[in-house]
């Protein structure tokens, strides 16, 4: 059978890399650091790491809120998702994921924009 994109990257170890990457340069944008003040950053990188393990095919289970649940109370610039989506996958590939696993996770997080906005 073939490999899911999580064994192909190389796992939980891999994503813990690319979530802690992709939340530095976030917050490393004073453009998006607002959005992020206050909120509990421990628990955020745990379920982005078990989000984005869940979205690669992997056998974690994503114990938070839906994308439009977490997201609506925080009215999101289409430029500003945008840009977060940017640094997920300059994390992605400074990580070593190659470029058609980046593909593949990168569709599906494009295919969450309306409801991470909202719309
Ligand atoms: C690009 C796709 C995105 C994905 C896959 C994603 C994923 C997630 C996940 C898994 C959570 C955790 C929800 C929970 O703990 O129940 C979350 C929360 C959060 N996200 Fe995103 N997110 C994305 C885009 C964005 C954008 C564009 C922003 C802001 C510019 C943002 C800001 C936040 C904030 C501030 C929280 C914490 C909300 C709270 O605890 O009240 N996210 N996101």
């Amino acid at each position: 059978m073939a490999q899911t994109v999580y064994q192909d990257i190389g796992g939980e170890e891999a994503v813990r890399a690319v979530v802690d990457d992709f939340y530095d340069r976030v917050l490393a944008d004073e453009q998006l650091v607002p959005y992020f003040e206050g909120m509990e950053m421990s628990e955020l990188r745990a379920h982005q790491v078990q989000f984005i393990s869940a979205v690669a095919g992997g056998p974690v289970e994503y114990t938070g809120d839906d994308m439009r649940e977490a997201h609506s109370h925080l009215d999101i610039d289409e430029k500003d998702f945008d840009a977060v989506g940017r640094y997920l996958q300059s994390a992605l590939q400074t990580n070593g994921v190659d470029d058609q696993n980046v593909e593949a996770i990168m569709a599906q997080v494009v295919a969450l924009k309306d409801p991470i906005l909202d719309r």
